[in-house]
C-alpha cells in the first residue's frame, strides 16, 4: 500500500501542476501537454502503471481493513471516544478510497473517455452535449466544457475534499509503514502530509473554480479582462475617444510642422 499509494501522490502532484496550466494563458500549453500524454507509447505505459497501482491499492485497502476487523472482533473500538492524535481520516481511510474512485469513475468518463480513448479508437472529433465538436487533446475546451456547469463542479470539490482527507492521514502513513517515523519525525511528517494534500487540493480546486466563473459570465458579471465579449464591447465604446486622441494628436503635430515650413 506504501509503494502503490507513493506512486499516486507523485501521480496527483504531477496531474495538479499540469492542469494549472490550463488557468494560464491562452490555453494552448494545456492542449500541447494534452498532445504529449495522448495515445503515445510512453503515454500508454504510464496509464497502464496508474491503473495498476490503484487497483493493488484498493486490494491491499480491503485486506488490511478485514485483517483489522478480525484481529478486533465484533467490537470495532473498544473506546470510542476520540483518542488524542488519532484523526478522523484514519478511521475511515476505506470509505474516503471508496469515494475517492467513485469519483475517479466519473472523472474518467468526462475527460479520459474523450481523450486518450477516441485516440485509440481513431477517433479525431468528439461531438459534446453542448452540440460543440472538439478534437481528443482540446483539454481546454472539454475542461471548460465540464466545468461551465455548476453541478459537477459541487461533484469535484466533494471529491476534492474526500482526497485532501484521504491524503491527510496517507501520506504520513505511507513514510510510517516504510519505517522513516519515529517519536520525534512523526509530528514533522504529520506536518509535510497537511502541507502536500492542501497544495494538491488547492491546485484542483483553482481549474474548477476559474473554469466555473470564466464558463458562466452571467453570474459573475463580465470584465474585459476575461471575457471577450465584453473586451469587443470596451474596444467599440473606447474607439471614438482613441479617434479624438489621434485626431488631436495630428492637428497638434501638423501646428508645429507648418510654422517650420
Ligand atoms: C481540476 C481537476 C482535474 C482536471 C481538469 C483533470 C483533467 C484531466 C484530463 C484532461 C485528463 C485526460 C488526459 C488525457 O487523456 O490526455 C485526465 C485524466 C486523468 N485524471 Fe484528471 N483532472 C483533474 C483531477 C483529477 C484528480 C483529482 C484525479 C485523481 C484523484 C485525477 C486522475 C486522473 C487519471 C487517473 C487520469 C487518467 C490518466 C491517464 O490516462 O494516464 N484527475 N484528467
Amino acid at each position: 500500500m506504501s509503494i502503490t499509494g507513493c506512486a499516486l501522490v507523485l501521480f496527483l502532484l504531477f496531474h495538479m501542476a499540469m492542469n494549472v496550466v490550463a488557468v494560464i494563458g491562452d490555453g494552448s500549453a494545456y492542449d500541447m501537454i494534452c498532445a504529449f500524454l495522448g495515445a503515445n507509447w510512453y503515454a500508454l505505459v504510464g496509464t497502464v502503471g496508474l491503473a495498476a497501482c490503484v487497483v493493488v491499492h484498493f486490494i491491499y485497502a480491503f485486506i488490511l481493513t478485514w485483517q483489522n476487523r478480525k484481529a478486533r472482533g465484533n467490537v470495532r473500538y473498544a473506546v470510542t471516544v476520540t483518542e488524542k492524535g488519532v484523526d478522523w481520516s484514519s478511521k475511515n481511510m476505506l470509505v474516503l478510497g471508496i469515494i475517492v474512485i467513485l469519483g475517479l469513475g466519473l472523472h474518467l468518463s468526462h475527460f479520459w473517455a474523450k481523450m486518450q480513448l477516441q485516440e485509440l479508437m481513431g477517433n479525431h472529433e468528439i461531438a459534446l452535449a453542448t452540440g460543440a465538436v472538439v478534437g481528443p487533446t482540446d483539454g481546454v475546451e472539454i475542461i471548460k466544457y465540464v466545468f461551465s456547469q455548476w453541478y459537477n463542479v459541487v461533484l469535484y470539490l466533494i471529491w476534492f475534499a474526500a482526497l485532501w482527507f484521504h491524503l491527510t492521514h496517507g501520506v504520513w502513513s505511507m513514510f510510517q509503514s516504510a519505517g522513516a517515523a519515529n517519536d520525534k519525525w512523526l509530528p514533522r511528517l504529520k506536518c509535510v502530509s497537511n502541507l502536500i494534500s492542501t497544495v494538491i487540493f488547492l491546485g484542483f480546486a483553482v481549474v474548477a473554480v476559474v473554469f466555473f466563473v470564466k464558463g458562466n459570465p452571467e453570474l459573475f458579471g463580465c470584465c474585459s479582462c476575461c471575457c471577450p465579449e465584453a473586451a469587443v464591447e470596451a474596444a467599440v465604446e473606447a474607439t471614438p475617444a482613441v479617434e479624438a486622441v489621434v485626431e488631436g494628436a495630428v492637428e497638434a503635430a501638423a501646428e508645429v510642422v507648418a510654422p517650420a515650413n
